[in-house]
């Protein structure tokens, strides 16, 4: 049963119980429906309490039934909180720890409400592109007040219960109970205490029945749509939310709910509300790795050392500071040491400054941090990450160390972003302790974290390393062995993409527009610029001895050549101003593109934004197919994981498959095939990946 019902004297209790945060799912819903039945029909029965077990009163809707015909399956929410409001006893909802989307509907059904301090109470729908489907858009306004409630709704952001307490002449909450441990009692007494008031037949109240009003209403709602304009960009959620709690003051409950109903059904149907749903899963499902089931026991991570505190050594080790996590941090030499500890003093010092670290978590978090010149001082770490220059020599002897001192047990970790992580094992006779764990600078900012599989990890050290990384605030995703492992291996395709554009007439300021457009964060120029396109350049020079028939543009290495390598040196594809981040397009650049041209012989054509996009996107897809059949990646969605989270990508589109699925994967091969034939560009990689083909073929998606 997903909801226990009991009865203690004359109130029964119905406790949500469908871990791990009692969704509404279909059992869940009949059993709430049962239970109101049961205490319906029992004299002895007087009141209600509605209160969920464990960690949440509930976090809305029940993920696993998205997208299924078991979501809308009577009874649905509606038809629930109806029951709930139609039942002629009492009924007192309690709530605790976390009250989101449908559960604060659910919620806002009863007749009373008691939370405990400490609730997280939202309604998050916006951030899935939607609005709250069940009635939170008319009923919320009417307990907190119009700008609160759409505060909330277009947000989608979390408020404690004892915040939304203090408003003045809020009726979301009769009582604040004085803790979460006494709410269960304070909540029957409660009940016990309204079931007395309505014992002669006194009409229970009703949210739908108050009033609801701005006294400005029409100049707030023109304000608040001009400001959720400017938010919103692409997302087609957050203005709707504005019509319908406009509705709400407007229209009578019922057409009230009925525009809510219509106006969330056509959400659905968007692809930016499909895409955010998909990401929402994809994002959830990523830490699961099919051949490591979730019991897997798991090693104790209770401390870290890292080796290097060079750019990545230091935002690794703030990642594990910021988690309470002690680090040790080992160097060759100590004037390297000394930098790294100012660099990760001075980020933190930054934070302080902007109000976003307070000064004692400050101190807190450095006391965690200790160094070392010495390998014997680490052997005792649960955890090393290695984050040395990246050469496999320099590897082999910091490996061959760590090998040395190392506990048994530890696990052996190196962020190395090109080499073989399997090379990297052999090098250590416990090559199953070894494991990537990839980065993204900065890397105390970035969110994607790929954890890269080596042929001989054990299944205990892949569940122990995605445990730690959920612990630090990373999402992260497996990828197998190979050069650039998922996200960079895509990346090099997409940059090929750019460098040919630039060959055949494209300015990096058009392809950057048309990419931004389309919701990227950079376009490819401007990302280069921030990387360092030296690091392009590096690998390049490695292409050409490895695949000398590969077809490059030579573009971004005359670029280098004048030492152009970004943002470091002030100057790349763009100009930048010191201490600004702003791309100023630079004419020599420009011309220096024209001479090249013109030195290979060719005539630039006009390209448009969408050709661009294309290229760009679809090169993307090409090479994610490739990984997906060889097996790099585990799931598509993996892949959009990546690169919404290490990338850029828009979340609003979901990732490059999810994308390429909303394209349509036939519409995507005859891309390719056109592209294919551009003399221009390289035909062999547009021959669509055997997936691709098949999948478009069958008229399937990724
Ligand atoms: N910079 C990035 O964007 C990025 C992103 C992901 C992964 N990576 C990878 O992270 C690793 C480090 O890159 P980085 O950008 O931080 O380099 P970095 O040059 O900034 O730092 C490397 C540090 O390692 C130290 N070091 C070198 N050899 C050592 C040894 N034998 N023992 C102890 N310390 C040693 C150096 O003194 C230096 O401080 C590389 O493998 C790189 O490929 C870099």
């Amino acid at each position: 049963m997903t909801a226990e019902y009991q009865v203690h004297g004359d109130v029964a209790v119905i406790t949500l119980n469908n871990p791990p945060v009692n969704g509404l799912g279909l059992s869940t819903r009949q059993a709430i429906t049962a239970g109101l039945e049961k205490a319906e029909a029992d004299p002895a029965v007087k009141a209600i309490v509605l209160t969920g077990a464990g960690k949440a009163f509930s976090g809305g809707a029940d993920i696993r039934e998205f997208g299924s015909p078991k979501a809308i399956q009577e009874p649905n929410l509606l038809s629930v909180i109806l029951a709930v409001e139609n039942t002629s006893k009492p009924v007192v909802a309690a709530v605790h720890s976390v009250c989101m989307g449908g559960g604060l509907e659910l919620a806002l059904g009863a007749h009373y409400r008691i939370a405990a301090p400490g609730c997280n109470v939202a309604l998050p729908e916006v951030k899935l592109g939607l609005i709250p489907g069940a009635g939170g858009t008319q009923r919320l306004p009417r307990v907190l007040g119009v700008e609160a409630a759409l505060n909330m709704i277009v947000s989608g952001e979390p408020v404690k219960s004892e915040m939304l307490a203090q408003l003045p002449g809020q009726k979301l909450f009769d009582k604040l109970a004085a803790s979460p441990e006494s709410l269960a009692e304070e909540a029957l007494a409660f009940a016990r205490e309204v079931a007395a008031k309505h014992a002669d037949g006194f009409a229970l109240p009703l949210v739908r029945n108050l009033p609801c009003k701005h006294k400005d209403g029409d100049a707030y709602f023109q304000f608040a749509r001009n400001m959720v304009k400017g938010m919103a960009k692409n997302f087609p959620a957050p203005p709707k939310c504005v019509d319908a709690v406009e509705a709400a003051t407007k229209k009578k409950f019922a057409d009230g709910m009925a525009f809510e109903r219509e106006t969330f059904i056509n959400l659905m149907w968007t692809p930016e509300c499909r895409s955010l749903r998909h990401l929402f899963v994809a994002e959830r499902a990523a830490s699961k790795i099919p051949d490591v089931p979730e019991d897997t026991p798991q090693r104790s991570i209770q401390s870290v050392a890292v080796i290097g505190a060079g750019t990545m050594g230091g935002g690794i080790t703030m990642n594990f500071l910021n988690a309470g996590i002690p680090v040790k941090v080992l160097e060759m030499k100590q004037d390297a040491l000394d930098r790294g500890v100012a660099t990760i003093r001075k980020n933190y010092e930054a934070q302080v400054k902007k109000g976003k670290l307070k000064a004692d978590k400050y101190e807190q978090r450095m006391s965690l941090l200790s160094t070392t010149l010495s390998y014997d001082d680490i052997g005792l770490a649960d955890l090393v990450i290695e984050a040395v220059f990246e050469e496999i020599g320099v590897k082999e002897a910091v490996f061959k160390e760590l090998d040395r001192v190392m506990k048994p047990g530890a696990i052996l970790a190196s962020n190395t972003s090109t080499l073989d992580v399997n090379k990297i094992a052999s090098f250590t006779q416990r090559p199953q302790d070894v494991v990537g764990l990839h980065f993204f600078s900065p890397a105390n900012v970035m969110k994607l974290l790929e954890v890269v599989r080596g042929e001989k990890t054990a299944k205990d050290v892949m569940a122990t390393v995605m445990t730690v990384a959920k612990k630090i605030k990373k999402t992260a995703v497996v990828s197998g062995v190979c050069d650039g492992f998922i996200g960079n291996r895509m990346i090099e395709q997409y940059g090929r993409q750019g460098g040919f554009l630039l060959d055949e007439g494209c300015t990096p300021e058009q392809v950057d527009k048309a990419m931004e457009k389309f919701g990227m964060a950079m376009g490819p120029f401007r990302m280069g610029d921030l990387a360092g396109n030296d690091i392009g350049w590096a690998i390049r020079k490695r292409r050409y001895q490895e695949k000398p028939d590969m077809k490059y543009s030579k573009t971004a290495d005359l670029l280098c050549e004048k030492g152009r390598f970004g943002q470091k040196t002030g100057a790349g594809w763009y100009d930048y101003v010191p201490g600004k981040r702003d791309a100023i397009p630079n004419a020599e650049v420009v011309q220096m593109i024209e001479d090249h041209r013109k030195a290979l012989g060719i005539t630039p054509r006009k390209i448009s934004d969408e050709e661009i996009v294309q290229r760009l996107v679809f090169s993307l897809v090409n090479e994610a197919a490739h990984i997906l059949e060889e097996g790099i990646a585990n799931k598509a969605s993996d892949i959009d994981v990546v690169y919404i989270f290490g990338y850029g990508f828009p979340v609003y589109r979901g990732g490059p498959l999810n994308y390429a699925n909303e394209v349509g994967l036939f519409n995507v091969v005859q891309a390719m095939k056109r592209f294919a034939k551009n003399p221009l560009d390289d035909a062999k990689f547009w021959q669509p990946a055997p997936l691709l083909a098949r999948l478009a073929e069958e008229g399937k998606t990724f």
